[in-house]
C-alpha cells in the first residue's frame, strides 16, 4: 500500500482548503521528512525537447498548487518533469471568501473559487531566487491580474518584466473563472491587442536579457468551436510560442455525485478530463500542430497522460489527481507511460504527438 493511501483519509477528514495548507507547510518545513516518499527514475524514451529545453519526462505539475513558490524545489523531487507555480498577481491579495475550495470526494475532482489569493509579486520573487538553483527541470511562471485592475495589460506586463529572466517559461492565464472579467480576455477583439503589446514586451527582454523565454498562453475548456478556431488564428498571428489547454470549468456534468456539485468555482480532476480532451483536439486541428500545445485536465493515470499526448500534446499537466493519489503518482505514471510508448513501437513519447489528431 503506498504510505499515500495510509495517509489519505486523514487528511480528508480536514476542510480542502487547509489539508491543501498542511500539505504546503509539510513540504516547506519538513522537506527532507517529505522526500522520503520521493522517487525520480529515468526513462530514455520519456525524454521530450521542447521550446529548446530539455524535459526528462512529459508529465508536469499544474499552476495553482504552489501559488507563492514555496514548495517547489521539494515538489521536484517527486518525480516531476517540469513545474509551473502561481498565479502571481502585482499586489498581494487575499482571494475570495472561506470556504472556496471543495473536494467532491465520489467524483475525484475539485471545485475552487480562490480567486488568486497569492502574497504578490515580492514574496514570490524571493521565494523563486531563494529556491531556483535547488532544481533542475524546466520551471514555469503563471501570471494573473490583481482583482481590482482595470487595465489588465499593465498587471501582466508588470509581471512579465519580473519574472522573464528567472523562469523557462511563462503563461499568461486569462482563462481562470475566479476573477470578474478575465476570461474576456480571450475574445478577439481584446486578445489581438493583449498579444500584441506582450510579444512586443517580450522582443525587448528578449534583446537585452539575451534570452527566448517561450510565452503560453492558458485557455478555458468552456469556449465555443469558433472561438477556438479565432484563438488560435490569433495566436499563430502574434507567434504566441504555446497553448495550455485547458483550465477548470464553469459546467457541471450531470453525472456529478458530490454534494458541493452547485459550488460556484471551476471544476477539474476526473469529470473535466473529456471537455479538456475536446478542446485540445480542436486547437491542434486549429494550429494545424504548429505550435505546441500543454494538455491539462483531469488526468489521473498514465493512458490519460497518453490520450493527450496522441490528441496533440507535447507534454502534459496534472493538479487534482495529485490531491487523490499522492507523492507516489508521478513515479508509477512515468513506468506506465514509459511501457505504453515501447508497446506502441515508438522509440520516443515525442513521436505518439498528434497521433490520433489527424484531420
Ligand atoms: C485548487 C486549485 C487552484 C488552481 N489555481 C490555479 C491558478 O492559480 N492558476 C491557473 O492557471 N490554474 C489554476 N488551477 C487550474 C489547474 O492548473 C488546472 O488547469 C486544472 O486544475 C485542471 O487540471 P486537473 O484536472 O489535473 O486538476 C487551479 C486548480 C485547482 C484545483
Amino acid at each position: 500500500m503506498s504510505p499515500y493511501k495510509f495517509f489519505r483519509p486523514l487528511i480528508f477528514k480536514f476542510d480542502a482548503e487547509i489539508a491543501h495548507n498542511l500539505a504546503i507547510n509539510f513540504l516547506k518545513f519538513m522537506p527532507n521528512s517529505a522526500t522520503l516518499f520521493a522517487f525520480n527514475r529515468d526513462y530514455e524514451n520519456l525524454h521530450v525537447r521542447l521550446f529548446d529545453i530539455d524535459f526528462a519526462n512529459p508529465i508536469g505539475m499544474a499552476a495553482g498548487f504552489d501559488k507563492n513558490a514555496e514548495v517547489f524545489a521539494t515538489l521536484a523531487k517527486f518525480g516531476f518533469g517540469f513545474l509551473e507555480v502561481g498565479t502571481v498577481t502585482p499586489k498581494a491579495q487575499s482571494g475570495n471568501d472561506k470556504p472556496r475550495l471543495f473536494r467532491l470526494d465520489n467524483d475525484e475532482a475539485i471545485i475552487n473559487r480562490m480567486g488568486f489569493n497569492n502574497l504578490g509579486v515580492e514574496v514570490f520573487l524571493e521565494n523563486v531566487e531563494k529556491n531556483l538553483s535547488k532544481i533542475s527541470i524546466p520551471f514555469g511562471i503563471n501570471l494573473g491580474k490583481n482583482k481590482n485592475t482595470e487595465d489588465a495589460l499593465l498587471d501582466y506586463l508588470l509581471l512579465l518584466k519580473k519574472f522573464y529572466a528567472k523562469s523557462s517559461y511563462i503563461t499568461l492565464n486569462i482563462s481562470s473563472p475566479n476573477t470578474k472579467n478575465l476570461r474576456d480576455l480571450q475574445k478577439e477583439d481584446q486578445l489581438d491587442l493583449f498579444l500584441s503589446e506582450i510579444m512586443k514586451k517580450k522582443n525587448e527582454l528578449n534583446m537585452r536579457c539575451k534570452k527566448n523565454v517561450p510565452i503560453l498562453l492558458k485557455v478555458a475548456p468552456d469556449l465555443t468551436r469558433e472561438q477556438q478556431e479565432k484563438i488560435a488564428e490569433i495566436v499563430i498571428k502574434n507567434q504566441i510560442d504555446g497553448l495550455i489547454i485547458s483550465n477548470t470549468t464553469i459546467l457541471r456534468p450531470q453525472n456529478l455525485q458530490s454534494k458541493f456539485v452547485s459550488e460556484s468555482g471551476g471544476l477539474s480532476g476526473k469529470p473535466l478530463f473529456e471537455m479538456s480532451n475536446e478542446t485540445l483536439k480542436n486547437f491542434y486541428q486549429f494550429t494545424a500542430g504548429k505550435i505546441p500545445l500543454i494538455g491539462v485536465g483531469g488526468i489521473s493515470c498514465a493512458a490519460d497522460a497518453y490520450k493527450k499526448i496522441k490528441l496533440g500534446s507535447s507534454v502534459v499537466q496534472l493538479y487534482s489527481a495529485f490531491v487523490y493519489q499522492g507523492f507516489g503518482l508521478v513515479e508509477k505514471m512515468k513506468k506506465e507511460l514509459s511501457a505504453m510508448v515501447a508497446k506502441d513501437g515508438f522509440k520516443n513519447i515525442s513521436e505518439a504527438v498528434g497521433s490520433e489528431n489527424l484531420s
